[in-house]
């Protein structure tokens, strides 16, 4: 029987592309891949978003002979590696308009069953053959085991976390998923950070040369000397660079990934179309074109989740925008600057998906919706990227969210900053929201109305307080803040969204994350600043595939500062650490900081003495010198999440990846309707995470 007879093709526009599956009946895929071809698939090939009936399969086709127009290609199906057991031979075509790459949604596939696929270029050049399965019915009780991966730098570090990931699951065969939160490239060429053991950094190819994403096509020179991507062409070349990385390829071609973005797909904290540096409306367009072409997922047609409501959507191009500076708010900090919705609406990626009646997973855009970053630049002033010099009072960070609303609408005309009286800035701006009006609706609705055992939050950006020990200072606290560009800065958007889960019962719900290049757990209160606070949910947050470590990239900011340089790295040699750099870091958020001064001073007794039990008691792991991802094993009674710690990414290791350093392991049993998480630590496998755990 003829396959394309079986077959109904829905669309095909703009390399998006539907297609449905309309018999089940298998067949022997006719083409036969040639292995000399004029064609080449330089980023492999990549599948996303499984759901029961459907999933969205990928490629980038290059030909190596003529300046490619678009690109036929033929996408086999089968349930066997050899095709001899077709469900689908379909032509799709890669327009040059999307860089010749192609996302196809394959729709009408059996639950819960592996497929393999692959592309046939016109003279039947073949891609590697891709590995794949569906999600399980909405029925069907069956265990998720996800990876959750994030922040991966190209020139600071190898990939090699995701073969550490292939090799341990080759026999486990555990992972559905790989979740990315974001931070999946970095837009700039290089930072010069040595690593654990001081060292220079030198990453090499496999033939020798640097390991660099220089030059750009275009780029921009920022007075600092980095380069950063700026134009379609730069963003395209960065996806192309990284995704031609061959872990991160094989990891793509292995496994279904979800995705969402955080902000270096486009500009470090950056927020709807506003850089620190300026407006730029036509970048965050090229970042999202850039993005829609190469990360595979399911978004006209993604599933419309317990919301009943599916805001995702494609990518349309909106035309050449004006870089309007002057913002228009409204009351929700939304920017309705025609220019600015039209870049920030070109593409939505929000959106949930399903597995079986075990778990809903919401995929949350954390930058494109959200408002001016938790303290504002004009206050923080420190360059291209704000940063505060010391951890910041919390009732400051506070009177910056509330904005005109501060001291029940009465904001004060100055604040102090750093012992300096400066103005209120956000005297008239409205409460900073981090997830923008109709995204936080779609949010509470689909938990409220959720009816699965488990409703994880795929989280661009920790939900979790980092306070900060400076209370050796005068009038310090012990719970300063310094990163107000995650839900820190947001204080009131996060109690909102707890307060709504606490009162509204919803039990289960888990936040997975990354974004600060350590493994972290612990939990989200309703109200960090309350007297007796309520535990609402447990937040699991992994390091970085290959962006320095946390400790190094703190130690940027605070190796100047004499105060706080000892509370983020410790001589490792005075207490015999594996590495140069020790992460006293990891005493300070858990213990305080005369616990990590202690430390740094080798003064391991004295660092015991010195524990405080009032130092962010909602966390219980903190891990600032790792790398590597974490798995979360979801069943009807609990979710298990193991942290892997590898080796520090920064030499080859080979086909079995980096070695694995730890394994630190929490639980949490499903929790009943208005009652309370409660993690349990069940153990580490390797060494321990110094000064690292709560219940150690
Ligand atoms: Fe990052």
């Amino acid at each position: 029987m003829n396959p394309s007879r079986r077959q109904l093709i829905k669309s095909i526009a703009s390399g998006y592309v539907v297609v449905s599956v309309s018999s089940l009946s298998l067949f022997s895929c006719k083409q036969k891949p040639k292995v000399k071809s004029d064609f080449s698939y330089p980023q492999g090939l990549a599948s996303a978003d499984p759901q029961p009936d459907s999933i969205v399969l990928w490629t980038h086709v290059e030909d190596t002979k003529r300046d490619s127009s678009d690109i036929a290609l033929t996408l086999q199906i089968a349930l066997d590696e050899q095709f001899s057991q077709g469900v689908i031979e379909q032509k799709v075509i890669a327009p040059k308009e999307r860089d010749n790459t192609v996302r196809v949604h394959v729709k009408g596939l059996q639950a819960h069953t592996t497929y393999y696929y692959r592309f046939l270029a016109p003279d039947n050049g073949s891609s590697p053959i891709g590995r794949t399965w569906t999600a399980p019915r909405h029925e069907d009780e069956v265990e998720l085991s996800v990876a959750v991966a994030s922040c991966q730098h190209y020139t600071t570090g190898y990939f090699s976390a995701y073969r550490r990931l292939i090799n341990d699951d080759k026999q486990a065969k555990k992972i559905d998923m790989i979740l990315h939160t974001g931070d999946f490239l970095y837009e700039m060429d290089f930072v010069a950070i040595p690593d654990l053991n001081r060292n220079k950094v030198s990453l090499t190819n496999p033939d020798g040369s640097e390991r660099t994403v220089m030059p750009f096509p275009d780029g921009e020179k920022l007075k600092k000397g980095w380069t950063i991507a700026k134009t379609l062409a730069d963003f395209r070349h960065l996806y192309k660079k990284y995704i031609a990385d061959p872990d991160l390829m094989e990891a793509r071609r292995l496994y279904p990934f979800v995705y969402v973005w955080d902000d270096h797909e486009l500009f470090n904290d950056y927020w709807q179309g506003h850089l620190p540096h300026g407006v730029y409306q036509n970048r965050k367009v090229n970042a999202n074109q850039a993005w829609f072409e190469y990360m595979p997922c399911a978004l006209n047609d993604a599933w419309v989740g317990p919301a009943n409501k599916n805001y995702a959507h494609d990518f349309k191009h909106p035309g050449k925008l004006e870089d309007v500076q002057e913002p228009q708010f409204d009351d929700d900090y939304l920017n309705t600057e025609p220019n600015n919705l039209k870049a920030i609406y070109s593409l939505a990626i929000f959106r949930s998906l399903r597995w079986g009646k075990l778990v809903d997973l919401f995929a949350i855009d954390g930058r494109s919706y959200r408002g001016d970053r938790g303290v504002p630049k004009e206050i923080l002033s420190v360059g291209v990227v704000p940063y505060p010099t010391d951890p910041l009072d919390p009732e400051f960070v506070e009177t910056m969210n509330a904005g005109r609303t501060a001291n029940n609408g009465n904001p004060p005309d100055t604040v102090i900053y750093e012992g300096k009286v400066v103005d209120n800035v956000r005297k008239n701006s409205p409460i900073g929201s981090m997830l923008g009006r109709k995204q936080k609706n779609w949010l509470k609705e689909s938990l409220k109305n959720s009816s699965a055992r488990w409703k994880p939050i795929l989280n661009n950006t920790p939900f979790m307080r980092f306070g900060f020990d400076v209370s050796f200072k005068p009038g310090g606290k012990s719970g300063g803040i310094f990163w107000s560009d995650s839900w820190d800065g947001y204080p009131i958007e996060r109690r909102e969204m707890m307060k709504f889960i606490r009162d509204e019962k919803i039990s289960n719900v888990v936040s997975l994350t990354g974004d600060r290049h350590a493994h972290y757990a612990g939990y989200i209160y309703d109200d960090y600043d309350a007297e007796n606070p309520s535990s609402i949910i447990p937040e699991f947050a992994c390091a970085s595939i290959s962006a320095p470590c946390r400790i190094l990239s703190q130690n940027t900011v605070t190796q100047k500062n004499p105060d706080l340089a000892d509370l983020v790295v410790g001589d490792g040699k005075a207490i015999n650490y594996e590495n140069d750099m020790s992460p006293t870091l990891n005493a300070w958020m858990l213990f305080g900081a005369q616990t990590a001064r202690a430390m740094a001073k080798g003064d391991m007794n004295k660092a015991e003495k010195e524990k405080r039990d009032d130092i962010n008691p909602h966390m219980l792991y903190a891990d600032n010198d790792a790398y590597g991802f974490l798995v979360a094993t979801f069943t009807q009674e609990k979710v298990s999440v193991d942290f892997i710690a590898t080796q520090e990414p920064v030499k080859k290791y080979g086909d079995k990846g980096p070695a694995q350093r730890r394994k630190v392991t929490y639980s949490t049993k499903a929790w009943t309707p208005g009652s309370q998480p409660q993690l349990t630590f069940e153990g580490v496998d390797g060494s321990k995470p110094i000064l690292g755990l709560r219940d150690d």
